[in-house]
C-alpha cells in the first residue's frame, strides 16, 4: 500500500473519536496501514499537535474493540498525527494546511497521495470540496481521493446538486461515499454467498424464491437528533441509503468479474429495474408510522411527539414498510419487502428469502403445511447464515417440522464497518462505497414516497414503541399471502 497523507476534518468531531481514530488504530495494529503515513486534523478549536494526540489516545481507549492497548504502538500511532486549525468556509486558511501538510510528506518522505475525509456536517461537503481545489491541496502528482458520509443531500435535487459541487474538484472514481451499512461484514458476504456458492446461486430467482423480507429495526428513539430527524424520517435516513443497498446487494446478478466495477454495475442494474412508484399509489406499497409511547425492557418511554426537539404535530416517519418490485427477468413477480423503524421490539438487521414449495401438497394429510425454506442473513448485531429446512422429529410421531440449521462463524474480533472501508479506501477499492448513480437512483425511486407523505396521501400510523411497528405492516404482507417471519 502506497504510503499517503490523510487529512481528517471535523478531527475534534463525535464520529472521528467513536469511529474513525478506533479504525485507524485497529488497522495499524494488523498491519494494514501504509508503512510511513502522515494524518493532519482539521478542526476549528485552536489546539496543540500533544493535546490533539491525547484525545486520539482517549478516544482509542475508549471505542476500540480491542481492549487491550498497549503504550508502545500507542505512542508510535499517535506519532502520525498532527492538528491544524482551520476555518473551512475561509480560503485564506487552506493555505497554512497545505503548508503542514507538505511539511510532513517532505518529512517523511512521503509522495503526494492524498486522503481527504470530510466527518463534518453536509453543509460543509461543498465548501471544502472547492477550498480543497482553489488552495492547491488538491493539486497532487500522486493520487487524492474524497470520503464523506451521507447524507448525499436531502431529496433528488438537492442531492444532484451536491454531486455536481463535488464533482468540480474531484472525479467519480475519486470520491468513496461511505454507506456504513456496506461496511458491515455480512453485507459485503452477501456477494461471496450469492457467488462463491453455487448451490445458492442456482436458487437465486423467480423460479424458487417467494419473497425477500429486508428488516432493520432499531430500539433507540429519536435520541438527541430531532433537529435533524424531524426533517429526515425513516425514509432519509434509512431507507433512501441502508434499505436500497442492502437490496441492490441481495438482488444483484452475477457479475462478469468480482471487482468494484461490475459489482457495481450489477447494483445498478438492480436499481434500474426497480419499478417506479406514482405517488398516487405510494399508499398500496408503502406503510407509514411513527412510534408512540409504549414499553420497553420494562421502562416507559414516551412517544416521538413527546421526545425533546420533535414539533407536537409532527407527522414524520418513524417507520417506513415498503413493498418494492424489481422488474427484471430474474426478480419479475418476486416481492421483495423493506422495513426499518426506530423504538422496535429488537434491535436487529435481517434478511430473510422465502423459497417457494411446489411440493406442498404432497404433504396434505399432515395437519399443518410444512414451513417453508427460509434462508435468514443475519446482520446486526449477531452475524450469521442460517437455514430453515423441514425435518422429521422422531419424539413427536415423526412429525415434519422446522429445523434450522446454522452456519454462523463466531463473531469475535471482527473488524469494524470502519475499519473495513477506510481499508478499502487506503488501497483505492471501491467496491463498497456507493457510487453516485446508485445514489441518484435511490432518491429517484423515494421522491414520490417523499411527495406522498409531504401531501400526507399515506395514513400515518401510530405503533406502540417497543412493538413490531404498525398492523399496516403485516397487512401489506398478508395481501400477497405472506408474512413477516421472524419477529418475536
Ligand atoms: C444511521 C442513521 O445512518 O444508521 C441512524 O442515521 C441509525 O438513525 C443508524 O440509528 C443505524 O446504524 P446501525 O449500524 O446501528 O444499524
Amino acid at each position: 500500500m502506497e504510503s499517503m497523507t490523510f487529512v481528517l476534518f471535523g478531527a475534534t468531531g463525535d464520529l472521528a473519536k467513536r469511529k474513525i481514530y478506533p479504525a485507524l488504530y485497529n488497522l495499524y495494529l494488523d498491519k494494514k496501514m501504509p508503512s510511513t503515513f502522515s494524518i493532519i486534523g482539521v478542526g476549528r478549536r485552536d489546539w496543540s499537535d500533544e493535546e490533539f494526540q491525547a484525545s486520539i489516545v482517549k478516544s482509542v481507549r475508549t471505542f476500540s474493540r480491542r481492549t487491550q492497548v498497549e503504550s508502545q504502538q500507542m505512542d508510535e500511532f499517535v506519532e502520525a498525527f498532527r492538528y491544524c486549525a482551520v476555518d473551512v468556509t475561509n480560503p485564506q486558511a487552506f493555505i497554512p494546511l497545505l503548508e503542514r501538510v507538505k511539511e510532513r510528506e517532505a518529512a517523511l518522505q512521503i509522495p503526494e497521495n492524498r486522503m481527504f475525509y470530510l466527518s463534518v456536517a453536509p453543509e460543509f461537503f461543498e465548501v471544502i470540496s472547492s477550498n480543497i481545489k482553489t488552495s492547491g491541496l488538491g493539486t497532487t502528482n500522486g493520487w487524492k481521493r474524497l470520503i464523506i458520509e451521507k447524507p448525499f443531500g436531502n431529496d433528488l435535487k438537492s442531492a444532484q446538486l451536491l454531486n455536481e459541487k463535488l464533482s468540480a474538484a474531484f472525479e467519480e472514481e475519486e470520491i468513496y461515499r461511505i454507506d456504513h451499512y456496506l461496511g458491515k461484514p455480512m453485507v459485503q458476504n452477501l456477494e461471496a454467498l450469492e457467488f462463491a456458492n453455487p448451490v445458492f446461486q442456482a436458487l437465486w430467482n423467480n423460479q424458487y424464491i417467494a419473497n425477500v423480507q429486508i428488516t432493520a429495526g432499531e430500539t433507540v428513539g429519536v435520541e438527541e437528533r430531532a433537529g435533524y430527524y424531524d426533517h429526515a424520517g425513516a425514509i432519509r435516513d434509512m431507507v433512501q441509503n441502508h434499505m436500497l443497498q442492502m437490496l441492490m446487494m441481495t438482488a444483484m446478478h452475477v457479475p462478469k468479474r468480482i471487482t468494484a466495477n461490475d459489482i457495481r454495475a450489477q447494483k445498478r442494474q438492480v436499481m434500474e429495474a426497480v419499478r417506479p412508484l406514482q405517488k398516487e399509489e405510494v399508499s398500496q406499497h408503502v406503510v407509514r408510522g411513527q412510534y408512540g409511547a409504549g414499553e420497553m425492557l420494562d421502562k416507559h418511554v414516551v412517544g416521538y411527539r413527546a421526545e425533546p426537539g420533535v414539533q407536537p404535530q409532527s407527522m414524520t416517519d418513524t417507520f417506513v414498510a415498503a413493498r418494492v418490485w424489481i422488474d427484471d427477468p430474474y426478480w419479475k413477480g418476486v416481492p421483495f419487502y423493506i422495513r426499518t423503524g426506530k423504538r422496535m421490539k429488537e434491535k436487529s438487521t435481517k434478511i430473510v428469502i422465502e423459497f417457494k414449495n411446489p411440493l406442498e401438497q404432497l404433504y396434505h394429510h399432515q395437519q399443518e403445511k410444512p414451513a417453508p425454506n427460509l434462508l435468514i442473513i443475519s446482520v446486526n448485531p449477531d452475524e450469521g447464515i442460517a437455514l430453515q429446512v423441514n425435518s422429521k422429529n422422531p419424539s413427536n410421531s415423526g412429525k415434519i417440522e422446522p429445523v434450522t440449521v446454522d452456519f454462523s462463524a463466531g463473531t469475535k474480533d471482527v473488524p469494524e464497518a470502519y475499519e473495513l472501508l477506510l481499508f478499502d479506501a487506503l488501497r483505492g477499492d471501491s467496491t463498497y462505497f456507493a457510487h453516485w448513480t446508485e445514489v441518484e437512483l435511490s432518491w429517484m425511486w423515494v421522491e414520490p414516497i417523499l411527495e406522498a407523505f409531504r401531501e400526507n396521501l399515506v395514513p400515518l400510523h401510530t405503533y406502540p414503541a417497543g412493538s413490531n411497528g404498525p398492523d399496516a405492516s403485516e397487512e401489506l404482507l398478508r395481501a400477497d399471502g405472506f408474512q413477516w417471519w421472524l419477529d418475536k
